[in-house]
């Protein structure tokens, strides 16, 4: 007798868009914060390579740009999302986004520009960045562990249900303060 297959794993797509949208910029302020690293710091190695512009602008831009998504992204996590949390690998990454970001906002450009590279504030800014690779391996090793390729696809697929579309998701916002049913 065949076993009943397991219904295949679907994410709002209020969730996908910002988990995605977030997850892309993350990485281009990533790459441009080691480039940045690189040009202004460079205390443990620089990159083998010199790139022409001015990247603490182009990395500051990518911040800014960062910055609501990452608040309403936030926002839906800890209430939509709340109980996905409770798997210690998706909460890492929130926390590892909020400590990029927050220390991120609290950065002066001029700091690095003038060499000054004591500010604890910088040294909470380089640790988010450090942690950010580790803390993403182990979101994929953990959302993998738990549901396989089908749950990581989920959050990358296209699939649209019916009462999901873009008009569902101000309801979808209200929801947590009982103002969107
Ligand atoms: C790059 C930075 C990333 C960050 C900051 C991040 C953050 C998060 C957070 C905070 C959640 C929980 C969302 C909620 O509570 O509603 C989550 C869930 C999830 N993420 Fe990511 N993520 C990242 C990358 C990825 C990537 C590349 C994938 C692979 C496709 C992925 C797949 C998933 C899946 C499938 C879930 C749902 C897991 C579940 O239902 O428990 N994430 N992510």
């Amino acid at each position: 007798m065949a076993t009943p297959s397991r219904p295949s794993p679907y994410q709002p797509s209020l969730l996908r868009l910002l988990h995605g949208a977030s997850a892309a910029l993350l990485t281009l302020a990533w790459l441009s914060g080691l480039v940045v690293y690189s040009r202004q710091d460079g205390r443990w190695g620089r990159l083998p390579w010199q790139l022409a512009g001015d990247w603490i602008d182009i990395h500051g831009t990518i911040g800014v740009l960062l910055w609501p998504l990452a608040l309403l992204f936030g926002y839906y996590a800890l209430t939509l999302g709340r109980p996905r949390l409770r798997h210690p690998t998706n909460a890492v990454a929130l926390v590892a986004l909020a400590l990029a970001v927050g220390s991120g906002k609290l950065m002066q450009e001029d700091w690095l520009r003038q060499g000054q590279l004591s500010h604890p504030v910088y040294a909470i800014h380089l640790l988010a960045w450090l942690l950010i690779p580790a803390v993403l391996v182990a979101h994929l090793v953990g959302v993998i562990r738990r549901g396989g390729m089908p749950l990581a696809a989920s959050m990358v697929s296209s699939t649209l249900r019916a009462n999901d579309g873009p008009r569902h998701w101000p309801r979808q916002l209200l929801r947590p303060w009982r103002l969107g049913r």
